[in-house]
């Protein structure tokens, strides 16, 4: 059992526990929020002892030199003594221009950060809570060429943060927020490659920055979305995408919902088996798979045995503790 130190206080870490999960369960408080080695609000610093390399997946190549690691990933293999990272500098204000529903569920903000970032369209953002210390990750449906970010954000029973950005953020509130993070998104490395986008709910969001990237950097294998809901109201961007590709030839876009009609153009059924029917063979393929953690899980196996390769499959699970 390694002994954790923090502020000058040592904590016995039980056999496969996690730095994160043992310093709250002494009640010593590090932010976090997707505890699954995603959102980076959980990193610390080694000041002595090494962290285990696989804590640091992810991490730029600076702040491994200077040791840092992800606490909610980190399950120590020797004595360590770690300090919480300062992540001020990082966090910026951000306001709110634009506040609208895109359907029952799922508010869309544009938001005018107080500095530009430097973002691919795909990655996530941070954004704190009302009460100023829980973080929640939200994926970025905007182009870097726009000049706001755009953010998809589900209404989550009893969610904090989610319920605080539908109810109480209004347009002309600044919020905090830090990034971008996260690899899901396009590289030109093969224009011709086809693509398959597959989003469930708000895992539209960075589906609908990627894909606008890939026909602003002159794709030209084919694209083929499939968005999936429970039902057509938990649907949104119908038209949008419809006009895409109407605009594109190489773009088809394909709804999908498990109960009632489907929208025109679009199959009833569960996304997973309509893409299995649709896609048997995805030899060659690349494959983009963002939304629910399970069903993200489950379609990028399902991708795998059907034939693409792991390196061209890019995934986001919204992952939540
Ligand atoms: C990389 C990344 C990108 C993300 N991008 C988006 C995005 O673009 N749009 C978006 O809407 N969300 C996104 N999320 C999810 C988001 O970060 C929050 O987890 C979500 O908004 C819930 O936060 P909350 O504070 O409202 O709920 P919490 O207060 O954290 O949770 C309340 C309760 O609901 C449960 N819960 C939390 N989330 C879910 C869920 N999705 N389904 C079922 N139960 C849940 C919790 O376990 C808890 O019991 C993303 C997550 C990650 C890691
Ligand atoms: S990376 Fe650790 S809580 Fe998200």
């Amino acid at each position: 059992m390694a002994m954790i130190t923090y502020k000058g206080e040592s904590y016995t870490c039980e056999k496969d526990e996690t730095v994160l999960v043992c310093l709250l369960r002494h009640k010593v408080f590090v932010p976090n929020a997707c505890q699954s080695g995603v959102c980076q609000s959980c990193m610390m610093k080694a000041v002595q002892g090494t962290p285990p390399k696989v804590a640091q997946t992810g991490l730029k190549d600076t702040l491994v030199a200077q040791h840092h690691f992800l606490a909610c990933i980190c399950k120590p293999e020797e004595d360590l003594e770690v300090s919480l990272y300062d992540s001020s500098k990082d966090w910026m204000l951000a306001e709110v221009l634009e506040k609208s529903l895109l359907n029952e569920s799922v508010v869309r903000l544009r938001l005018k950060p107080q500095h530009k970032i430097d973002y691919m369209a795909g990655q996530f953002i941070n954004i704190k809570g009302q009460d100023g210390t829980s973080i929640r990750s939200y994926s970025l449906a905007s182009l870097p060429t726009e000049d706001y970010l755009e953010l998809h954000i589900k209404r989550v029973p009893d969610g904090l943060v989610s319920n605080y950005l539908h109810d109480i953020v209004a347009v002309g509130d600044s919020l905090s927020i830090m990034g971008a993070t996260g690899d899901c998104f396009y590289t030109n490395r093969d224009q011709a490659q086809p693509l398959l986008m597959i989003g469930v709910g708000t895992g539209l969001a960075p589906l609908y920055g990627v894909i606008r990237d890939a026909l602003a950097k002159d794709h030209t294998g084919s694209i083929h979305v499939y968005h999936g809901s429970l039902a057509t109201p938990g649907l949104y961007y119908i038209d949008e995408l419809r006009n895409l590709a109407n605009e594109h030839e190489s773009l088809s876009y394909t709804p999908c919902v498990l109960h009632g009609d489907a929208p025109e153009g679009g199959q009833q059924g569960d996304i997973q088996s309509v893409v299995r029917t649709d896609f048997p063979d995805l030899k060659g393929y690349r494959v983009y798979i963002c939304g629910d953690p399970q069903i993200v899980d489950s379609i990028k196996k399902q991708c795998f045995m059907s034939g693409a390769s792991m390196a061209d499959i890019y995934s986001d699970p919204f992952d939540f503790s």
